[in-house]
């Protein structure tokens, strides 16, 4: 149940942030990863991506990595899948939710899925069914909703008639994702507001990336359209392989800190986000990009 001064973050390091790092995590680290994220208050987790090894080489280990880790009852995994060997994949590895990425410009899902709109929408509706039949929840994300790398700008009204078009799969949550961080709050507040109007009531995710400086700002503008839940990854790592220059998600110490000091709960220990931040960047082998890490919390009296 959302109250309305509770955000729930949806942590997606171990997927979304990996998967185009530099770095080459053993599944160990990984699992290391993910026991951290617990250990900060961290219930909802996108641990993996069931895709073609040879398109995502980075989350070729997302089945060995399910058996890896800590399965506490307040903790839910997510994973990707975009067809049926990857929705096996998923149910045999034992997630929590399935999610599924339908993308609002033809030639970015030509590259990221090689199928047209159309074929994504159907292929996730057949997937989301099966997933809901085995008792797991489902949650869809509109990828480039606020612009491509290949095609620009996208025309709001696309988003909505694809909103409208994933009502079939009856989604427990649908994101809007600014994969290639060029949004800004304005544009932000009026594409949630607009899909909250036509969702009923399936729950409403934002996903920014912080590529043009404008991610924290954007959270902060779907706050204020009565968006509670956001995906953000620690550190701020991150990027899509299949769009050039794309950088990280917002980083999820960054995102708790401001929340919190806006009067929102998160659930969330920062000083042990922090921590598992500085860890994260020892097994990177670079520095993450978000700030708090670096800055601290607000300061106690007296330093
Ligand atoms: N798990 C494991 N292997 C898979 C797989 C899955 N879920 N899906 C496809 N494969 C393998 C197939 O077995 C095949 O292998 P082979 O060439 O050795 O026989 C190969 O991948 C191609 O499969 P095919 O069904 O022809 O798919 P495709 O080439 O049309 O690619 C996708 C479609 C969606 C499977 C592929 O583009 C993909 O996985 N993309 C990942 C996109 C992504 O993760 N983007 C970032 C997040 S949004
Ligand atoms: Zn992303």
């Amino acid at each position: 149940m959302l109250t309305d001064n509770l955000i729930t973050m949806v942590e997606v390091a171990p997927r979304d942030g990996l998967q185009a790092d530099p770095s080459d995590l053993s599944t160990a680290d990984k699992a290391e990863l993910i026991r951290r994220l617990i250990d900060a208050g961290h219930t909802r987790i996108e641990a993996a991506s069931f895709v073609s090894p040879r398109a995502v080489p980075k989350m070729a280990d997302g089945d060995e990595l399910m058996e890896l880790v800590e399965r506490p009852d307040h903790v839910t995994y997510s994973a990707l899948a975009f067809n049926q060997a990857g929705l096996d994949r998923a149910l045999a590895a034992g997630v929590n939710e399935i999610t599924g990425v339908v993308v609002a410009s033809e030639t970015f899902s030509q590259k990221n899925q090689r199928a047209t709109v159309a074929e994504s929408i159907s292929r996730w509706t057949s997937i989301a069914r099966q997933a809901k039949s085995h008792g797991l929840r489902s949650s869809v994300t509109i990828a480039t909703a606020f612009g491509c790398p290949f095609e620009g700008a996208i025309n709001p009204e696309n988003v909505a008639d694809i909103v409208d078009r994933l009502a079939d799969s009856e989604p427990d949550e649908l994101c809007l994702a600014d994969t290639i961080g060029v949004a800004v709050p304005n544009q932000v507040a009026d594409l949630f507001s607009n899909a909250s109007q036509r969702v009923g009531d399936t729950v409403l995710r934002g996903h920014f990336h912080n590529t043009r400086n404008t991610g924290l700002a954007n959270v902060a503008g779907a706050i204020g359209a009565g968006v509670r839940v956001f995906d953000a990854s620690l550190g701020g790592v991150g990027g899509c392989p299949f769009a050039p220059r794309a950088t990280g998600n917002v980083p999820t110490e960054d995102v708790v800190y401001m929340v919190e000091q806006m009067g929102y709960s998160t659930g969330l220990n920062l000083d042990l986000l922090i921590q598992a931040t500085h860890w994260f960047e020892t097994v990177l082998g670079h520095p993450a990009p978000g700030l708090v890490a670096k800055a601290g919390g607000f300061p106690s009296p007296g330093c």
